[in-house]
Formats: C-alpha cells, sequence, structure tokens
C-alpha cells in the first residue's frame, strides 16, 4: 500500500518520477505528489485522486529539478484528499517525505510536538514524521541523515520513506522497516523505488534494504547503514525482470493481459521442476529444507485474499495426493490467535507481493514457534520470501491489475508440484501416477488457451448480467475454492455482491437468497461430484434461480438444465481449477468492463496490503 519513488543525479527527476508512480500506482491511487529540489527550497505538487490528476494539476508549471521524490497513496490515516497526500512537508517547508506504511505511535510524538509549538495540516502520521525529524535537526544541530537516524529510533511502526531537505540539496535519505524499498544503482545516479517496476529501464543493478536500515545518498555516494549507526555492506544485485513485462502489450487493461498470460506464466512455474519420463519433481529452492517436508505430522498454509484460495486448492492436493493433513489459515486471524505449533509442522505462506503484512506477521510468528516456513511468492527478493527458510517462487511475472489472476494459477501450479515432490518421496504415488498426472499437468497450458477461447460467449452472457445484485457461485471439492475465488473475482473489481458457497451447502442458508433475479454460477465439470451438483442445479433450477454453468466440453446434459454454459476442455478434478478459473476471471473482467469500472484499480484497493 502506498508506492514511493526518489531520483537524484544527472536527469530530469520529474519524467522518472512521474512514470515510476505510474508502475506503482497498483500499490494505491488515492493520491498523488511529488517534492522537487530547488537551490535552496522545496517545490511540492501533490493532489488527490490519480497519478494522471496530479499531471493535469502540475501542467506546465517549474518542474526543472534533477533531485525529488514522490508519492502514490492508499489512504489509511486521513481521507485521501490533497492536504493528506504526500510529500507530507514540516512546519517550516524545509523537510519532506514520502512514506509507505504506519507510524503506530504518531499521536504520542504528534502530542509532545504540540506542546512544542508544532502545528498539523493533515491527519497523517507522516507529517508527524517530517516535524520530528525537523525538531531533532534543529536541535541537535545535526544533518538530515542524522535526524533521520534519531527519529527512526522514536518510531515504531513501518516505514518505507525517502526525505528530502532544502539545506542539503544533493542529499536523499532513505529508511526501511517492514514495507519494501529498492534502490537502483546507476552512474552517478540512484533511483529509489517500493519495487524494482520504476527502476529497470534506467539500471539492473539494484540493492534491497534489510529492516531498521537506512541509505543516505549524498553527493554521488551510497552509503547504507542501520538505524543504530552500524555501517553495512550492501548486496548489489541483478534485476531479472524485462521492461515488456511491465507494459500492457495491447491490451486495454493489465488484467485482460494477465489472463491471457496464463500458458505461459503455468509454463514458467514448471519450467525446469518437471521430468515426466522419470516421474520426478524437482524444486531447487526448498532443497535444503526437504526432510522438513517430508517429516512434517501436518501442513499449515497462511495466506489472504486470492492466495488464500490458491492455499485451499493445495490442501485439496495434499490431502488427497500426499496423504498430510493440511490446515489453511487467514493470515490476519492466526497472527492475533494463539495458534498451536508443533516442532514437526511445516508452514507454508504464499503471497503474489511477497509483502502482505499479515502473512509477514503470521509467518515470523510460526517461526518464533518453532515452525519451518517455506514461501511461495512472486515478486524475487520480496519481504516474505527473505524471512522464510525457504521457497519456490511462481515465475508468473509481474501481476499489475489489483485482481489477481495469473498469480493465482501460478500459485496452484508451485504448491501442486510440492505435492506432489512430497507424494512421490513418501512412495503415495508410483512412477506411473506420477509420469500421469505430470503429463497432464504439461498439457494444462493448451488446454487454457482452448478455455480462453470462451472469451466472445462469456461477453454475451456477461451483458445478459452484468446489471444483477447479487451473485452466488457454487462448486464441490476442488471447485469449492474456486467458487469463492470467482466470487471474490467479481466482487472486487465490479463491486457486484457475489458470495462462493460449497454447493453442499446451499440448502443451509443461502438458497433462501435464490429467486428469478439470482445468477448462480456452478463449476459443473465431469468429475467425483457431477451428478451431486446437477442435484444442486436443480434445487437452484426449481426457484428459478439464473443458471451459468461451467461444464467440460460436450456436456449436454447439464446444457438442457442452465440457462448459459462455458464448455472448458476436460482434465482429471486435480487439474480442473487451473483450467476453470479461466471463465471466472473472463466473467469478472467483462462485466466489470460492461460496468464502467476502473477494472485495474478498483476503488478502495491496492496491489499491495502492507497495512494490517
Ligand atoms: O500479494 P498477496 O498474494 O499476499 O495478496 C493477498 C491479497 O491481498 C490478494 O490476493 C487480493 O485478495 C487480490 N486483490 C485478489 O484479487
Amino acid at each position: 500500500m502506498c508506492g514511493i519513488v526518489g531520483y537524484i543525479g544527472k536527469r530530469e527527476a520529474w519524467p522518472i518520477l512521474i512514470k515510476g508512480l505510474e508502475r506503482l500506482e497498483y500499490r494505491g491511487y488515492d493520491s498523488a505528489g511529488v517534492a522537487l529540489m530547488q537551490k535552496d527550497s522545496l517545490l511540492v505538487y501533490k493532489k488527490k485522486g490519480k497519478v494522471s490528476e496530479l499531471k493535469n494539476f502540475v501542467g506546465d508549471k517549474n518542474v526543472i529539478s534533477g533531485v525529488g521524490i514522490a508519492h502514490t497513496r492508499w489512504a489509511t490515516h486521513g481521507e485521501p484528499s490533497d492536504v493528506n497526500a504526500h510529500p507530507q512537508k514540516s512546519n517550516s517547508g524545509e523537510i519532506a517525505v514520502v512514506h509507505n506504511g504506519i507510524i503506530e505511535n504518531y499521536l504520542s510524538i504528534k502530542k509532545a510536538l504540540i506542546e512544542k509549538g508544532y502545528h498539523f495540516e493533515s491527519a497523517t502520521d507522516t507529517e508527524v514524521l517530517a516535524n520530528l525529524i525537523e525538531d531533532i535537526k534543529k536541535n541537535t544541530h545535526s544533518n538530515l541523515d542524522e535526524a533521520v537516524r534519531f527519529a527512526l529510533q522514536e518510531a515504531v511502526g513501518a516505514y518505507a520513506i525517502a526525505v528530502l531537505s532544502a539545506d542539503e540539496p544533493n542529499t536523499i535519505i532513505v529508511a526501511k522497516n517492514g514495507s519494501p524499498v529498492v534502490i537502483g544503482i546507476g552512474d552517478q545516479e540512484y533511483f529509489i523505488a517500493s519495487d524494482a517496476t520504476p527502476i529497470i529501464e534506467y539500471t539492473d543493478k539494484v540493492i534491497y534494504l534489510d529492516d531498521l536500515e537506512m541509505a543516505i545518498i549524498k553527493d554521488g555516494n551510497l552509503t547504507v547503514k542501520t538505524i543504530k549507526n552500524e555501517i553495512k555492506n550492501p548486496y548489489i544485485q541483478k534485476l531479472e525482470m524485462k521492461i515488456e513485462e511491465l507494459e500492457k502489450g495491447g491490451f486495454p487493461h493489465f488484467m485482460l493481459k494477465e489472463i491471457y498470460e496464463q500458458p505461459r506464466s503455468i509454463r514458467d512455474s514448471m519450467r525446469g521442476r518437471i521430468n515426466i519420463q522419470d516421474g520426478l519433481v524437482k524444486l531447487g529452492g526448498i532443497e535444503k529444507y526437504e526432510d522438513k517436508l517430508l517429516n512434517a505430522k501436518r501442513i499449515i498454509i497462511l495466506a489472504c485474499g486470492t492466495s488464500w484460495h490458491a492455499g485451499l486448492e493445495a490442501k485439496y492436493f495434499f490431502e488427497e495426493l500426499a496423504k498430510v493433513p493440511v490446515y489453511v489459515e487467514h493470515a490476519s486471524e492466526f497472527r492475533y490467535r494463539s495458534p498451536v505449533i508443533y516442532d514437526n509442522d511445516l508452514v507454508i505462506a504464499i503471497s503474489q507481493s511477497g509483502e502482505t503484512a499479515d502473512t509477514l506477521a503470521a509467518l515470523n510468528l510460526a517461526k518464533e514457534k518453532g515452525a519451518t516456513v517455506f514461501g511461495v511468492c512472486n515478486v524475487v527478493g520480496s519481504s516474505i520470501p527473505r524471512a522464510t527458510h525457504a521457497g519456490s517462487y511462481t515465475h508468473a511475472g509481474p501481476e499489475i491489475g489489483v485482481a489477481s489472476t495469473k498469480a493465482f494459477t501460478a500459485q496452484m501450479t508451485v504448491l501442486l508440484l510440492m505435492c506432489l515432490f512430497l507424494a512421490s518421496s513418501k512412495g503415495e504415488l508410483s512412477k506411473k501416477q506420477m509420469q500421469d498426472i505430470l503429463s497432464e499437468l504439461d498439457g494444462i497450458p493448451e488446454k487454457i488457451e482452448k478455455a480462453l477461447k470462451t472469451n466472445e460467449e462469456i461477453k454475451k452472457i456477461a451483458l445478459k448480467l452484468k446489471d444483477a445484485e447479487n451473485f452466488i457461485y457454487l462448486g464441490r471439492g476442488y471447485g469449492f475454492p474456486l467458487a469463492l475465488e470467482g466470487a471474490l473475482k467479481l466482487k472486487e473489481i465490479s463491486y457486484i455482491h457475489a458470495e462462493g458457497c460449497p454447493a453442499g451447502e446451499m440448502k443451509h442458508g443461502p438458497i433462501a437468497l435464490v429467486d428469478e433475479n439470482m445468477p448462480v454460477v456452478f463449476i459443473a465439470n465431469k468429475g467425483n461430484s457431477y451428478e451431486k451438483l446437477i442435484s444442486n442445479m436443480m434445487e437452484v433450477k426449481a426457484r428459478k434461480g439464473i443458471i451459468i454453468a461451467i461444464i467440460s466440453e460436450g456436456d449436454t446434459h447439464v446444457k438442457e438444465i442452465a440457462d448459459f454454459v462455458i464448455e472448458i476442455p476436460e482434465t482429471s478434478d486435480v487439474l480442473m481449477p487451473f483450467v476453470a478459473s479461466i471463465p471466472f476471471q473472463l466473467l469478472a473482467y467483462h462485466i466489470a468492463l460492461l460496468r464502467g469500472c476502473d477494472i485495474d484499480k478498483p476503488r478502495n484497493l491496492a496491489k499491495s496490503v502492507t497495512v494490517e
């Protein structure tokens, strides 16, 4: 939540900052702002709304500067407004701060500053930090870096910040605790950002600050130290990202592009990890901790949102194929309970962004209690993979649309591979069974290509259903987590209320909602629960509900019952969720499009949820 960008060097900062904000807008889009260093003052422009509104507001005003910081906001403290937008300035106007995170003790600091005569215009915790830095700087006669360092010793909470001071025009101070920040190293120039996407076109050399570290970029030099003043020797990494991955490539929205990328992203998530001929799976990232997986008496999965749904699918994989019990936990609940963890528990934290605050806190709690933690993440170098003992990346490539699509199927791919590795190592699956599943998995990208061809049909269905006020999604077995995911996709981008539910549970309550205005989406592929699903469908039909059924190709029986059908290639139960995800994603996309919603940036949401 919130994106920060900074630049210091020989180029014009403004275009770099604005492009960077556009790349980071997925992290929040309640307001945007920049602070540009002038000779001995700071020029600050900020505006409620998206980056485009900031650009319009700035128009042809002066933006000439080689040093600047910028911010795109997901509001926490204070409503979205010009005044609450970042950068936040200190009372003298000499210090400007952009901040991603929450300073938890800001109220007590604010109170102390008010007693000293400071006043506050915004409701933000960041303005408090700007004034704290100013106060320390004045009272201790220190440089900006020392003032920031002392201020951060007082501040409790999460932050990634970039700070400018008008009296040190060739300096940017960056610091991190909990929220991510990357520093790109160019030729006598430095780029700062919440993730690497604003940096990649200028340099592939980056450093990731660790928690409680700060970077002092001053007169062309970079020094990294802890906030306790220990000098660090930062590890310079090479970025593997490609610039094309960050652009829409001819698609009207990132979400649609990402839906269409799934054959590729699933292949990339399997590449080098499966050997069909020998019926083997190899996951390099967990090799050192394989014994922990093999000896686990149970697996606990920690995740949020769509990643939680991938975890729920994994429960079905692991319990059916590897015969290990799996508990899937909402990270936000787990971290505030007193969960019981045993030595031989294995915890898997799943996260696309690798930055979700609840998931990070939950896995740290599990670690403290002695568990071994694996990560299944998409963003290389993000906080969760750095906090886990071992893990496997998903290789879905950058996912920019706020609604998660390709990350979901890539997560399921990696989780299934982990499960197959375990099942074969434990002898639960024979070589022949492994060969069969792996070769079917290998064919999934092709089946997804076919499922994507339902796009035109889905557009027509969307046109008929776009004005519905509610939706129900029903599935059984592997179809149940998918029902939850289908409902989440629809509600987050179209703002239609949608509920996912196990089809067998419908009669215990949700059926009361069914009437002639209620669309009910069934995952009704040919599989173990097929007959039971048909019975549930009949129950909905008897109450005049509108039935939309996702069916296996050639199924004529459901066609006679349902109002609309979407045919997908037939697969085994285990692999069905990969293919059946596609119509869900496309249906949500087209309904949202017809309702005029902002698909890639749905209201109130952000891609990376770095607050509790
Ligand atoms: O980055 P993460 O996978 O940890 O994010 C978890 C959720 O915030 C995320 O899946 C969210 O639910 C998506 N907007 C769903 O489309």
